[in-house]
């Protein structure tokens, strides 16, 4: 690979010891995949945040090269991690994992990273622009910046992300080239999408078929962000799946070539399975919503349909800080609250160890958390539309 005079001195270790270890770990991504050059990045996104996922080894390595001076060079912010970082206590998160939770914190802020917290960056100011390259590693902020903003990230691990972020700069391969954005399969969508749990379930079923590969959708009439954001979340969770393309809607769908694409009929009876699948459990004991992370107009409208009930069991909406903060401002958070919900902030179910706080199934209305819920968390899930289950909860 090609590399500068000045890229020669971070690998040499002039630029000091951290950064000679993570250019060092881009340069073999890069010989790995083939790439010709390092290219710069506007923004990074870090995944590997939550003490469930890194445990200790995870939060030493992040003391360590932070004590050694480890700081990004591009606005760097941080996906969700395992609890509510101001309300953990009252929302029952156990303390010995608080306590490790926030020395992870600390040391990502030591390295100026951003304290967003959340899978939804472009929500609350890490906004790439069209066909700018980043580098970001939460696979459903992945999805989103490629297909429905048609920025170019490869799908990073939190490490190489990281990299990235302390370099300033990714190796070009993958998803930063034309040639490898273009679709592999057409899906045909012969059925109305109702719901955004909806979206969830045809994203379910297409990223068990297309795996690693690139769909192009015919057919889905109207789709709005959080719609988008539920279908590709729920593809990369179910497949691996980076970038999507939907014809009339996502900016790079009238580039791509359709005629030869190995076509695949989505239609009722296929969502109908992909609910089926999902729905391991009954009378979920908690409600937990916004996966990806809720934006405001989702807060908004769960608000305007508890305005005036009393839920039966608890029920979360996740979402970034930010959000929070201006739900709160609006009187949303007062609605759900009232009502007997709560506006959860920074974390998210998957990631938090919510199967020690008691509960043993979770209703959902997002294809991606029914898909992990089980498997991370011992969790039975109720996969139902918004709708459904705070009429099944709400009084
Ligand atoms: Fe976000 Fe957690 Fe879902 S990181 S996409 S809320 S699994």
């Amino acid at each position: 690979m090609y590399l500068t005079k000045e890229q020669e001195r971070m690998l040499s270790g002039e630029e000091g010891e951290v950064v000679e270890r993570m250019f060092r770990l881009l340069v073999r991504l890069g010989d790995i995949y083939g790439a010709d050059r390092m290219i710069p990045i506007g923004s990074a996104q870090v995944a590997g945040v939550s003490y469930k996922s890194i445990g200790d080894p995870g939060l030493e390595f992040l003391e360590d090269i932070a004590a050694k001076g480890a700081r990004v060079r591009v606005p760097t912010t941080l996906n969700p991690p395992g609890m509510d970082l101001v309300d953990w206590r009252e929302l029952g998160f156990p303390e010995d994992f608080a306590q490790k939770q926030l020395r992870i914190m600390e040391a990502f802020r030591k390295m100026g990273i951003m304290m967003t917290a959340t899978c939804t960056p472009y929500l609350v100011g890490n906004l790439p622009r069209f066909r700018e390259h980043i580098a970001w590693s939460e696979s459903s902020a992945v999805s989103f910046a490629n297909s429905v903003i048609g920025a170019r990230t490869n799908r990073e691990g939190g490490p190489s992300a990281l990299a990235a972020a302390i370099c300033g700069l990714t190796p070009n391969y993958g998803l930063h080239l034309d040639e490898n954005r273009k679709p592999s399969y057409l899906i045909e969508v012969k059925v109305e999408l109702k719901s955004t749990a909806d979206f969830g379930a045809l994203g379910y079923h297409v990223g068990k078929i297309v795996r690693d590969k690139i769909p192009y959708f015919r057919g889905i009439k109207e789709a709005d962000v959080d719609q988008l954001k539920a279908l590709g979340a729920a593809m990369a969770a179910s497949g691996a799946v980076a970038l999507y393309h939907v014809e009339g809607i996502t900016p790079e769908a009238w580039m791509m070539e359709t005629g030869k694409l190995e076509k695949i009929e989505v239609g009722e009876q296929d969502i109908r399975e992909a609910y089926g699948k999902l729905n391991t459990g009954s009378d979920p004991d908690i409600v937990i919503l916004g996966c990806p992370h809720a934006s405001l107009k989702e807060i908004a409208t769960l608000a305007g349909r508890l305005e005036g009930k009393k839920l039966k069991k608890p029920l979360w909406i996740c979402t970034s800080r930010a959000t929070k903060d201006a739900a709160t401002r609006m009187g949303l958070t007062g609605t759900i609250e009232a009502a007997g919900g709560r506006v959860v902030a920074d974390t998210c179910t998957v990631v938090s160890p919510i199967e020690r706080m008691g509960y043993r199934t979770i209703g959902v209305d997002s294809g991606k958390a029914a898909n992990y819920l089980p498997g991370f968390c011992k969790q039975q899930v109720v996969f139902k539309s918004l709708d459904e289950l705070v009429e099944e909860l709400a009084a």
